[in-house]
């Protein structure tokens, strides 16, 4: 578990900082990111909003694939009036080919663009390159299977959006906990709320290290751990899913995710909940649930990933 409590702490000012991890939040910042959205959303056809970014440029640099981190901060920039310098696969396209370090990768982005989003399969990397950039903001992308914090800001947004709250909130996780990484940052950003109950549903193998147990227990977070679809409370506010995390674990070992299904919407949910998915979704969901109003992933959840990116990028670069 990497130790973050080095990097600066967000404080409800974002202007200028790095965004690496969710320990850098307290629920004020939290709370200025979803009004930041807010009027991201309310305001979004305004000249004000269009022009935002206007003269900045982003880069965006991913070492590992993505469709929507990396095609949602697109859109966000250029939505926002900006422009981005975009490098995917820079691992096969770049001077890293070569041998040259991320650091100095970093250094030579920095130079060109008013902040650098980074992608990386190494836990850990985007602090590593914000202890190397001089000057530009880093926002963490995901780093392995380490954190994705603007993955966490979404999700907390749009389970926000339904219920206008985020306090109280009880929700099913069903998660690749050792893998994922968007789970670990969305049970740290529940950690910023009160009397919050997850019920994370794992298949025994991928289930949450002691370790982070503990660690996101002492958060505050009520987690109860369990392993049978027979045990889902039926009064859940949100149900998340995720995949098997397969490029990051020997395939041999043949695990099976739980699957979201109609059936079991029909028995274990209820009619005012939402369900959320990080995404991709491969085969741990029957593709006939996306009938069902409350399945909102590839809709409302997708959506408000490109407007609290937009958010963060206003806040971080300072014109919001
Ligand atoms: N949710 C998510 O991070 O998706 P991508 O890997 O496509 O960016």
């Amino acid at each position: 578990m990497p130790d973050n409590d080095q990097i600066e702490k967000i404080n409800g000012d974002f202007k200028g900082k790095d965004v690496i991890s969710i320990d850098q939040f307290d629920r004020r910042s939290f709370e200025k990111i979803f009004t930041a959205t807010d009027q991201i959303i309310s305001q979004k056809d305004s000249p004000h909003i269009q022009t935002l970014l206007g003269g900045k440029l982003v880069t965006l640099l991913f070492f590992e694939p993505s469709t929507r981190t990396f095609s949602s901060f697109s859109a966000a920039v250029k939505r926002l009036g900006g422009q981005t310098l975009e490098y995917q696969n820079p691992m096969q396209t770049s001077s890293a080919v070569k041998g040259e370090t991320l650091e100095d990768t970093i250094k030579v982005f920095e130079n060109y663009s008013d902040a650098i989003v980074l992608r990386h399969p190494e836990i850990g990397a985007p602090e590593k390159a914000a202890q190397a950039a001089f000057f530009s903001p880093i926002i963490n992308a995901g780093d392995g299977a380490g954190e994705h914090p603007t993955q966490a800001m979404l999700d907390l947004y749009t389970i926000y959006q339904k219920f206008g709250k985020i306090d109280a909130v009880k929700g099913l996780v069903c998660a690749d906990a050792l893998y994922g990484r968007g789970v670990h940052s969305l049970i740290k950003a529940f950690g910023l709320f009160q009397n919050v109950t997850l019920y994370l549903l794992t298949p025994e193998e991928l289930k949450l290290s002691q370790e982070l147990l503990s660690d996101y227990k002492k958060r505050g977070v009520n987690i109860v751990e369990i392993h049978n679809e027979a045990d889902i409370p039926n009064d859940c506010h949100f149900w998340y899913w995720t995949r098997l995390q397969k490029e990051r674990y020997n395939e041999e070992k043949n695990i099976k995710m739980f699957r979201l299904t109609q059936k079991l919407l029909d028995e274990k949910g209820n009619k005012d909940m939402i369900v959320l998915h990080i995404l991709p979704r491969i085969d741990e969901v029957d593709i006939e649930t996306d009938a069902d109003p409350r399945v909102i992933y590839l809709t409302t959840q997708v959506k408000n990933g490109m407007y609290i990116r937009m958010a963060l990028l206003g806040l971080v670069l300072g014109s919001l």
